[in-house]
């Protein structure tokens, strides 16, 4: 029997993170994903199989707990889901240095580094790191003024990817920037138009579909390519 394929997926308490592992997990891999509280993790503790670890992702000392909890690991897919919508202003200028730094740290700088932590342990040749961006990252994404500095954080967050693909060096992954679509989750909100299921499902379908092609990708949930 071949070894189950094995992911790392960064955020899965709620929402899109939690529906990937459930995903995943059906489809016989073994999953191990985070959580910033172990106490908000009911819904994820509910997976079968499923191994659970602690991280906030914006804390470094909270990575190196991971780094070195997960050193031995080999994945065939980390998806580093984690992300905030971060403040509403009416006028996005308004936001205070400490708004604007949570979201960019979040959004567009730890996923990052964290990618640049365990890069060294996706599986050479067929790996997948997967970063959860948004159609709204595209830079001249037109509409939803109101989320101008999200739009912006995720166009950061394309655009860190980009330096990040640049400076990989033999036994280089293959890298997706992937617009879920937009899905009713507490960020996408009731009225969205997919639910969480057709979503990772069309999700974990691009992930197989780009194993082993080598690049980076910006697509979305059923493998349309993105303008940047
Ligand atoms: N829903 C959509 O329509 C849509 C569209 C495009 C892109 N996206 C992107 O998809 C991703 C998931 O969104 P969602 O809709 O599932 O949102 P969600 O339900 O709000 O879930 C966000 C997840 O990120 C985790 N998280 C936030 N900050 C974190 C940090 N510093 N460290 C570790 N985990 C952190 C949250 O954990 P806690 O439970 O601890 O807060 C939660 O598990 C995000 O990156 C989002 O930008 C969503």
């Amino acid at each position: 029997m071949p070894a189950k394929k094995t992911a790392l997926i960064i955020g899965a308490s709620r929402g899109l993170g939690l529906g990937l592992v459930k995903r995943l997990t059906e489809q016989g891999w073994e999953v191990t994903a985070t959580v910033r509280d172990q106490h908000n993790a009911d819904d994820l503790k509910a997976v079968p199989g499923v191994h659970i670890q602690t991280l906030d992702m914006d804390e470094q000392s909270s990575l190196e707990v991971l780094t070195h909890n997960l050193k031995d690991q080999v994945y065939d897919l980390l998806f580093v889901n984690a992300g905030v919508t971060g403040p509403r202003h009416d006028n996005p200028t308004d936001a205070t240095a400490g708004e604007l730094g949570q979201l960019f740290l979040t959004n567009a700088v730890a996923p990052i580094r964290l990618a640049k932590r365990f890069v060294d342990h996706i599986r050479p040749k067929t790996g997948v790191i997967a970063f959860m961006s948004s159609g709204l990252g595209r830079v001249t994404s037109p509409g939803s003024p109101e989320l101008a500095l999200y739009k912006a954080s995720k166009a950061a967050l394309n655009s860190m990817t980009n330096t990040f693909v640049t400076q990989l060096g033999d036994n280089k992954p293959t890298v997706l920037s992937i617009h879920p679509g937009w899905v009713r989750t507490s960020m996408g909100g009731e009225g969205a138009d997919i639910d969480v299921e057709t979503s990772v499902k069309g999700m974990v379908e691009q992930v197989e579909r780009f194993a082993g092609e080598g690049g980076h990708h910006f697509v979305n949930y059923k493998g349309e390519t993105i303008p940047w």
